[in-house]
């Protein structure tokens, strides 16, 4: 075979299990149990994609439910995206960025900062999510170095709060499946309440349970503030932790304290920015509305950004903390880097996205899809089976009760989800959607369908049980 038709690969009958072969013979995947991989779940080769929809090397297709891992907002090979791509491909692949400078990261960098009202005016590129967080964690470290405040060198996360793996970001994680493993390697953080709204005790609302959450935080403020830097939250929605939700007024409440203690706050936006969750920043939602805007003082941004075609992230800071790093003495900058810091095809993909949120305004058009989505999915509604049904802009999530789901929930629902012609990976046993914003009527009625077919085909297999079980480790 030739090496343009070993990539293109062929629809043969055993074209797929030889992908897999070959795939299981070299390649490590990420977030998996190998031995797993090899016996019971190998990886879905996939061939090509076109909108929602991957296909497989013989030709089978399957709706991708959770935009590959978040990233994927428009569909996948998306005509504006690729021409834009295709336009840059052949002016200005990668120019590093130190030193230099390129229109498309300029560009990404003004737009950005003029939907922040340019109070987050200062934009510093990465590739993957992981790094952002670093970067955010480390500027403002330093920022409070740089101004004689050496004592602040302590940082607060939220319990079940996830922000990634290298070993900053895996420091202000709290999903254990992911971090214990190397928790003695990791640099210790304060850990504060989660304001998930499932812990409303009966009569109580989310505002309450995020009012309890705001009560830890300013204990441990009035004891602590002086040796800490900032405190890393993802608004609105906890995401690995299973699509954890909670009410807008904990963002707002944060924002309070932490100009009130003098705290940095860093919302992590990786995963719930870019529109997925109704606005196009999910901070922006701390504001009650005709309230002046509030904003963090570093959001980290990936997954969408680009669209789901290249590694791109990035974090945006305020004028305040980019000038405290102005100054004669190098080592007083900062420097940390990467490779492709502000590739420029990366930084096109996050442009010509920016370009369809303009163009088909994408914030109301997703209105209309949830609520469709919503509408189709109301079956779930007094389904015995689950509970906590919760909804956020373009996500959906639902969790399996305790005594329904039986062992390897997660890992049954994604092989029946793989029948049904859906890629679809619950966490544990929240069953969760966050389509491509692609949905029409018809596709949520079909997404919603082949949900709950898929639901139902995994419980049949599972024999009811009352009795306690060991909790499935939450792998997103
Ligand atoms: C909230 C959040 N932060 C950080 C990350 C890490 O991003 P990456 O996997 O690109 O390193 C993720 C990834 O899922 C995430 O959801």
């Amino acid at each position: 075979m030739t090496q343009a038709a070993t990539h293109q690969g062929s629809a043969g009958e055993h074209a797929n299990l030889a992908w897999q072969q070959r795939s299981l013979d070299h390649v490590w995947n990420p977030c998996t149990q190998m031995q797993r991989a090899r016996t019971a779940v190998p990886p879905l080769p996939i061939a090509r994609a076109q909108g929602p929809w991957l296909e497989d090397f013989e030709g089978r297709r399957y709706f991708d439910a959770n935009s590959s891992w978040w990233v994927n907002l428009f569909g996948h090979a998306d005509e504006r995206i690729n021409a834009a791509l295709k336009d840059q491909l052949d002016r200005l692949p990668h120019v590093m960025l130190a030193g230099c400078t390129h229109a498309p990261a300029v560009e990404l960098a003004e737009r950005l900062s003029a939907l922040t009202g340019g109070v987050l005016g200062h934009v510093f590129y990465a590739s993957d999510g992981a790094s952002a967080v670093e970067i955010a964690l480390k500027m403002s470290f330093h920022f409070w170095r740089n101004r004689g405040h050496e004592a602040r060198r302590e940082f607060v996360c939220v319990r079940h709060g996830y922000h990634g793996e290298t070993l900053g970001a895996l420091a202000v994680t709290d999903v254990t499946v992911f971090r214990d493993a190397y928790d003695p390697l990791l640099m210790r953080a304060h850990m504060v309440m989660s304001p998930d709204a499932r812990q409303a005790a009966p009569g109580e609302s989310a505002a309450d349970v995020a009012a309890r959450a705001l009560a830890d935080v300013r204990v441990l403020f009035e004891a602590r503030h002086e040796h800490i830097a900032a405190i890393i939250l993802e608004p609105l929605v906890q995401c690995a932790a299973g699509m954890a939700m909670h009410a807008p007024e904990y963002l707002r409440g944060i924002r309070a304290l932490c100009d009130e203690f003098g705290v940095h706050l860093i919302a992590d936006e990786i995963a719930v920015g870019c529109g997925r969750t109704g606005s196009f920043f999910a901070f922006e939602q701390a504001a009650l509305p005709g309230e002046p805007a509030l904003w963090p003082d570093f959001v980290c941004l990936s997954k969408g950004i680009s669209g789901g075609y290249l590694p791109l992230s990035l974090v945006m800071t305020r004028g305040g903390i980019f000038d405290a790093f102005l100054d004669d003495d190098v080592a007083r900058g900062f420097l940390h880097s990467h490779s492709y810091t502000g590739n420029a095809l990366a930084c096109r993909a996050g442009l010509a996205v920016l370009d369809r949120f303009d163009e088909d305004d994408v914030l109301a058009a997703n209105r209309i899809r949830a609520a469709a989505m919503s509408a189709a999915l109301g079956p779930l509604h007094g389904d015995e089976r689950i509970e906590h049904i919760r909804q956020r802009g373009m996500m959906w999530a639902f969790d399996v009760r305790e005594s329904f789901v039986g062992e390897r929930f997660a890992e049954r629902f994604h092989l029946a989800g793989r029948e049904q012609g859906l890629l679809i990976r619950p966490i544990g046993r929240t069953v969760y959607l966050m389509p491509p914003y692609v949905l029409d009527d018809e596709l949520a009625q079909w997404l919603a369908a082949r949900t709950l077919s898929t639901l139902s085909i995994t419980l049949a297999q599972t024999p009811r049980t009352d009795a306690a079980r060991a909790p499935e480790p939450p792998v997103a």
